[in-house]
């Protein structure tokens, strides 16, 4: 098949080339899939698409106007395509539905560990020959509580991971998973979660229903100075509200590796510009929160996997018409 790949940075050369092997055609295309550049996929059979590509209806009539009738995403989330209008269009949308969820589990550790010992501060400070402790006190993650909204792949990971440390583990999930419960994880209303947790990361994927899930009246509930984490999608957060919960204390630590507005910011080389999104740049000032540029996927074993179930699922679709790792409209 003829596949544009949008998005495209010289690692997914690397490992998309590395899996196809010149089975497909792979034409690779850096800027994101929007209604601009749409017509770039003129000619091609699918589009290989990442987090940050936009597929609204309008993007997708374009792309089914010029013969595409797959949209193979590179990522896990779909929220950046609207399935209602591929479907109306016949255009298949297939998905990587796991890839390594350890790689965004451990990276969500990452934060918390980082945050709570200050390691961005410390590690400022020594290279300054400053070797004071003042600032830098944290907590022991023994004997804490951990909330996790949503332990599907990558929540059950952190799960296993925060109760390795020794914490209390409480979660919310519409869907409990059996392999929590068997560690000892308490399934909790959501209220009750953000009540009686020290640290609170959110793996739910975001809909139409949990936009703003942490907003104002959250944030209200969560404990005196609880640390915060969203490796998921930007969205589930009014960050607004999180700016406003970090000054007055409320909120202790922010760990972020997505952001609302992320799709004009990350995965760019932006350190030459001036940066124009003032909520962006009020979160940079807090010592108390540390971002990340959406790298929470980023492993090499992450990306060969992601590689090989997009190839794969590119393969299936021209041999049978359809893939199994498609999604449908909820
Ligand atoms: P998954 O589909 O295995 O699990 C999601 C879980 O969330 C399910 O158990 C589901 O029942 C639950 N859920 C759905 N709505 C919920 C709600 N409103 N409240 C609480 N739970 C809810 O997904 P997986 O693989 O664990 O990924 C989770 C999310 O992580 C993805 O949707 C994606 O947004 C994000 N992600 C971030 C990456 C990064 O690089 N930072 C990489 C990969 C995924």
């Amino acid at each position: 098949m003829k596949v544009a790949v949008f998005s495209a940075k010289q690692y997914d050369r690397a490992s998309f080339d590395k899996v196809n092997a010149g089975r497909h055609q792979l034409d690779y295309f850096e800027p994101h899939l929007d209604s601009a550049t749409a017509p770039l996929a003129h000619g091609h059979d699918a589009v290989c698409v990442f987090v940050n590509d936009r597929l609204d209806s309008a993007v997708l009539d374009a792309l089914a106007s010029d013969g595409v009738r797959l949209v193979a995403l590179r990522c896990a989330g779909f929220n950046n395509v609207d399935l209602a209008a591929a479907r109306r269009l016949g255009i298949t949308v297939a998905r990587v539905p796991a890839y390594s969820p350890h790689a965004v589990a451990e990276h969500t550790v990452a934060l918390i560990l980082a945050l709570n010992r200050k390691l961005h501060r410390a590690y400022n400070r020594v290279r300054e020959g400053n070797f004071a402790l003042e600032g830098l006190l944290g907590f022991d993650l023994n004997g804490r509580t951990a909330g996790i909204v949503g332990t599907g792949k990558i929540g059950a990971v952190a799960a296993r991971i925060l109760h390795g440390f020794g914490c209390t583990v409480l979660a919310f999930d519409p869907y409990p998973a059996e392999s929590c419960r068997a560690l000892g994880v308490r399934y909790v209303a959501l209220d009750e979660l953000l009540g009686a947790s020290d640290i609170i990361t959110l793996h739910c994927p975001l809909t139409p229903e949990n936009h703003h899930l942490i907003n104002a009246d959250a944030l209200e509930k969560m404990k005196q100075g609880a640390m915060l984490i969203n490796t998921s999608r930007g969205g589930l957060l009014d960050t607004r509200a999180v700016i406003a919960a970090l000054k007055s204390g409320k909120l202790g630590h922010l760990g972020l590796d997505v952001y609302e507005e992320e799709s004009e910011l990350f995965f760019e080389d932006l350190s030459g510009t001036i940066l124009r999104d003032d909520i962006f740049t009020r979160l940079l000032t807090f010592p108390n929160v540390i971002i990340t540029g959406h790298q929470g996927f980023f492993t090499r074993e992450a990306l060969d996997n992601i590689a090989r179930t997009t190839m794969e699922n590119i393969t299936q679709f021209e041999a049978t018409g359809s893939s199994p790792n498609a999604v449908g409209v909820s």
